[in-house]
């Protein structure tokens, strides 16, 4: 079957070139889906570029994939054959066909689409799971960065439906435009320009941004420190934290580690999706041949929420 397969260093040349890979070998438990949408999420991007190394051979990335099932998993879990799915492969999603675990898909209804569905992993579940880190958001300030990204949308959209009053970082009006609609309290432009005080932060641009949000924390307030976009380490000064808001907390996340099935969470997104409670935003929809313009556009920031690439 064609997939793509890691080629070149990201920023260069031909980071993926469309190959030959072997069908996928599902255990038991995991069914054959045909791919007709996938996304692309920078989390990904950064394992590519074995920036995220976890050991192994070069990864071959596809954590978010939407399509119908070709062959249900042998052991009789999941579901039938034709059946429409959104997934969470563990990765080898940007091909033609997948093995998926059958607790890591959801079905879908005729309502959602195979582009929409696609966007929901991992962006979708990452922003879930990192809102069940933050803890109870009602009546909440929150601040988010890099908030105009795949995840950015969705964590806002959750949020303010969760009652929280989420002032959105983002680059420009325009990149940041979608979000004041799906319930922002306030858009800014750079985080020197958040007042606070927060109650919480969700950080993932680093460098500078995370140590002047941190400073906008509130007395015990909580920082999820969740990714580091923009590549800049992040240098904090164990004295200015120590003046800083007293007993603020920074939280490690990792969206992998949960006590709910990638195919639960899927099946809490679908279900808004459906009823129109939840507005996944796609900034591109293009032909699966072109993933490399795609990572190069979303490296460069010109990429409005999700990536979605269609295969066939
Ligand atoms: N810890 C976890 O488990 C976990 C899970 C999912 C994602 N993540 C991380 O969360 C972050 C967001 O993921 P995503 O998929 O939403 O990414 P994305 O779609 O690329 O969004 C990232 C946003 O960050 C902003 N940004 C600031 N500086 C940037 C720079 N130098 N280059 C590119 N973007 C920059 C951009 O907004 P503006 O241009 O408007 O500033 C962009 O919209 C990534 O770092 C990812 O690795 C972590």
């Amino acid at each position: 079957m064609k997939a793509m397969l890691p080629g070149n260093a990201v920023g260069t040349d031909e980071p993926l070139v469309l190959g030959e890979a072997a069908e996928p070998r599902p255990a038991a438990d995991e069914a054959v889906v045909e791919v007709e949408a996938y996304s692309v999420s920078h989390g990904e991007v950064f394992r590519l570029d074995d920036r995220l190394d976890r050991g192994g051979a070069r990864w071959r990335p596809g954590q978010g994939v939407a399509g119908a099932v070709l062959r249900p998993a042998a052991d009789g879990s999941g579901p039938a054959e034709g059946a429409r799915v959104v997934a969470h492969p563990p990765a080898l999603g940007w091909a033609e066909r997948v093995a998926v675990p059958t607790n890591s898909l959801a079905e879908l209804p005729d309502s959602v689409d195979a582009v929409t569905a696609a966007t929901l992993s991992p962006a979708g579940i990452a922003a879930l799971r990192l809102l069940r880190a933050a803890g109870p958001l009602a009546g909440r300030k929150v601040l988010l960065t890099g908030a105009s990204g795949g995840v950015g949308h969705y964590v806002t959209e959750l949020a303010a439906a969760g009652g929280a009053q989420l002032t959105a970082v983002s680059a420009t009006a325009e990149r940041g435009a979608k979000l004041m609609q799906l319930g922002a309290v306030e858009l800014v432009t750079s985080v020197a320009r958040a007042r606070g005080p927060y109650d919480v932060v969700l950080e993932s641009v680093g460098g500078d941004s995370l140590t002047t949000a941190l400073a906008a924390l509130a007395p015990g307030g909580l920082l999820v420190w969740f990714g580091q976009t923009g590549g800049a380490p992040v240098a904090l000064d164990f004295f200015s934290f120590f003046q800083g808001p007293n007993q603020a907390r920074i939280a490690h996340f990792d969206y992998t580690t949960s006590d709910a099935t990638y195919s639960q969470d899927l099946s809490v997104l679908v279900r808004l999706v459906a009823a129109g409670r939840l507005h996944p935003e796609i900034g591109t929809v293009r032909d699966w041949t072109r993933t490399a313009d795609v990572i190069t556009d979303l490296c460069g920031r010109r990429i409005r929420g999700n990536a979605v690439l269609t295969v066939g």
